[in-house]
């Protein structure tokens, strides 16, 4: 169905591109929810402007699709900046980054996406570019060689991952700001449909907005991707406008249940239920007997089913919790239910 094979995903594909730039928000007042982050930024972004310095090197975490990309372009855009767009595992040279690095004006700003796909070499150009504004090369070589640096203009550096920690101490310890985005609630996921919606020209009924936002696993890509092939759905079987019935029947084709699961986070929940006895059951070996690559069960689906409370992390691997057994069905022994609680005392993901 979609490219991944998977509806609810929150990885990006290609329909999501052509969605994406339309909708995308261009100024913190369209940027809903992340409150903090918003106003801690703002008053960075205020302040740096007064004083015409380079803002801070800024660090977005977070899993996909929670808006990373977007507010990179929306703090380049307040700060009157031009931003300069690449990623970790495109930089392939040093001298590629040396390039990107010589080239940029005052005060630009460098989005590097997935930053910590950035191989060792070429982070080590950017800790003297990040700290001092400068890049270090020898020239020469043996007893001759010579240590050089050569000055570039301040810039800011904002890169982007799903993967904190897999980014080095070092690099990690040169972002003045680091930002963790949050999964959004449903009111703002609501908020964020109507907004499409409205760019979309599209009526929809605040309850099946607010429906949609429910099942969106707390992930605006995922909202946004829902309402356009709820769209589809109206336009064949209503009269244009998204009601509540029309969104019920979406979803349900589409088999996005009411807790936003597809077949894919039911089949890893049913795994650690009735393969591994509710676990704890170790990251490798689930990714093994469900198929999914453990990168992806740890970047797109934990985070959601962690935060529904469906499953637990401790550091003997992953749970099923008690709401996870009641929405698959499945029965749960008292000596079971016993054992959860002893392991919940050890989550490490609370
Ligand atoms: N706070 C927000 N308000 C409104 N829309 C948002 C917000 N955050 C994200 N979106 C929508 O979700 C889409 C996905 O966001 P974005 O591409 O910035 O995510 P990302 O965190 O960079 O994902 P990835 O990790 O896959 O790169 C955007 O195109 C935008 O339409
Ligand atoms: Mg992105």
């Amino acid at each position: 169905m979609e490219q991944d094979g998977r509806f609810v995903s929150s990885a990006r594909n290609l329909t999501d591109i052509e969605i994406e730039n339309g909708l995308r928000p261009t100024s913190m007042a369209e940027y809903i929810g992340q409150e903090k982050i918003k106003n801690n930024l703002e008053v960075y972004i205020r302040a740096t402007k007064n004083r015409k310095e380079s803002l801070d090197h800024v660090l977005l975490y977070g899993p996909p699709g929670l808006g990373k990309t977007t507010l990179a372009h929306i703090i380049a855009n307040e700060l009157g900046s031009q931003i300069k767009v690449t990623s970790g595992p495109v930089i392939e040279h040093a001298a590629d980054l040396a390039a990107i690095l010589t080239n940029l004006e005052r005060n630009d700003v460098l989005f590097i996406d997935e930053i910590h796909r950035l191989n060792n070499t070429i982070e080590e150009i950017l800790y003297p570019a990040m700290e001092d504004f400068a890049l270090d090369f020898v020239v020469g070589k043996g007893p001759s060689a010579k240590n050089m640096r050569l000055k570039i203009q301040p810039f800011t550096l904002i890169g982007a991952t799903t993967r904190a920690g897999m980014l080095t101490n070092p690099l990690r310890d040169r972002f003045g700001v680091i930002c963790r985005l949050e999964l959004y609630n449903d009111k703002e996921l609501q908020q964020i449909l109507e907004r499409s919606a409205d760019i979309l020209n599209m009526k929809i009924t605040s309850d099946a907005s607010l429906e949609i936002a429910r099942r969106s696993r707390g992930t605006p890509r995922v909202a946004n991707r829902i309402l356009k092939r709820v769209r589809d759905f109206a336009e064949v079987y209503g009269k244009g406008g998204i009601d509540l019935k029309i969104a019920k029947l979406a979803l349900e084709m589409l088999e996005i249940d009411d807790m936003g699961l597809d077949h894919i986070d039911r089949r890893i929940i049913e795994n650690i239920i009735k393969k591994f006895d509710g676990g704890p059951v170790g990251l490798d070996t689930l990714s093994a007997s469900t198929g999914e690559d453990s990168g992806t069960i740890e970047d797109v689906y934990e985070p959601y089913l962690l935060q529904i409370g469906f499953i637990a992390r401790t550091p003997r691997g992953r749970i099923a919790l008690k709401s996870a057994y009641e929405h698959m069905n499945l029965p749960l022994s008292r000596q079971k239910l016993n054992q959860i609680k002893m392991f919940e005392s050890e989550d490490e993901s609370i």
